[in-house]
């Protein structure tokens, strides 16, 4: 197992971080992943030598679920061996007041059942899930840096965001001498890059983690769909049982022009490479140089987790990564 370090934190993660979202989860009536399945996941990663689990208070179905499948096979581990990273934002329970957001009623009622549902006393990430519109960050911030001092929280991250609203984020807790945000989760892959790109920079200038998130695009990156119509990217062939065979939203939520031809390049390095397209994928992500990057992968079987993690063996030749980067500019430069 190849480890990094989180950034400019202390803490010594995996290279490769795991992803519960779809734990305990029902879209369209399929339950991706079962109980036993995420222990089974959970099993492999860690016996891999992986220590990066996250998860977030709203994975599962019901709200909840992931979390505790995670509490639950921690019970019979060491559980000061991993780093737990989880998230607060989205509504926890539908329909309550003061059920949903950054405000500090939010936080503070959601971090105590995070804590019991992963049996833990604390914390190593807390990420916030999205950006608050109605809460002051200045009161978001304030409640966080609590749960640090009080011993909840090791450290903060902040997911999907605008550049600015990053940036305004680490100012408001400079000046107020407020714990800041390390680490960050974008959703980032080979494909949607230059769509973050002043996120991306503003994590590079300030030396936080970037965790992406769907690095596969949720398996679109894997080579596992074709093209089912030249004249509308979105629309793909799925193999049964695979997420854009049950998920309307996957055309449109993770394929593009750009993404078939990025996808052609890795297609290519993988041949050479005897590696997949996975494994080419992941690595391109993981060999950014501007800032450490740690995907977060998501996997339903441990045959896909164990293809996966292989993307550590890996190593691409600068040629390779740039033919991965250039491939999303079309003859005359352009972005596809
Ligand atoms: N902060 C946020 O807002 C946010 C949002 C989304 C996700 N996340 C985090 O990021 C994690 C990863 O997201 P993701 O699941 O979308 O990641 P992903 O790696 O882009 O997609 C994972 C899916 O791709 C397919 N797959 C993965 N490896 C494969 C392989 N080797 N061969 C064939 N198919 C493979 C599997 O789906 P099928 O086999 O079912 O097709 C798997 O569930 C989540 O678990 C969560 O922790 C965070």
């Amino acid at each position: 197992m190849e480890y990094r370090q989180l950034g400019a934190t202390g803490t010594t993660v995996s290279s490769l971080c795991f992803g519960t979202w779809r734990f305990g989860r029902e879209t369209n009536g399929v339950i991706e992943t079962d109980r036993d399945e995420a222990h089974e996941l959970l099993d492999a990663y860690a016996d891999r030598g992986g220590n990066f689990i996250d998860t977030a208070n709203v994975y599962g179905t019901p709200t909840g679920k992931a979390e505790r499948y995670i509490g639950e096979w921690l019970e019979e581990r060491d559980r000061e061996q991993y780093v737990l990273a989880s998230k607060v934002y989205f509504p926890f329970d539908e329909g309550a007041p003061n059920g949903s957001g950054l405000s500090r009623t939010h936080i503070r009622n959601q971090i105590d059942g995070t804590l019991d549902r992963l049996g833990t006393e604390y914390l190593d990430l807390y990420y916030i899930h999205r950006w608050d519109e109605s809460t002051p960050i200045e009161e978001t911030l304030a409640t966080l840096n609590g749960l640090i001092e009080d011993g909840r929280v090791n450290y903060i991250g902040a997911s999907t965001m605008a550049a600015w609203q990053l940036t305004k984020a680490l100012w408001s807790s400079d000046v107020n001498d407020y714990e800041p945000f390390t680490v960050t989760q974008p959703l980032t892959h080979a494909a949607y890059f230059e769509d973050v790109r002043e996120y991306l920079d503003v994590c590079a200038d300030q030396e936080l983690a970037v965790c992406p998130y769907s690095p596969l695009a949720g398996g679109f990156l894997t080579g596992k769909y074709e093209r089912a119509d030249p004249d509308d990217p979105s629309a793909v062939h799925a193999p049964d049982g695979s997420r854009g065979s049950f998920d309307e939203q996957f055309g449109t939520y993770y394929t593009s022009e750009r993404g078939w031809h990025v996808l052609d390049a890795i297609r290519s390095v993988a041949t050479e490479t005897n590696a997949s397209p996975a494994q080419v994928a992941l690595r391109w992500l993981m060999d950014q140089e501007a800032f450490t990057c740690i995907p977060i992968i998501g996997a339903r079987t441990t045959e896909q987790l164990e293809e996966n993690l292989g993307a550590m063996e890996l190593s691409l030749s600068d040629e390779q990564r740039s033919r991965i980067y250039d491939a999303r500019f079309d003859a005359d430069g352009n972005l596809y």
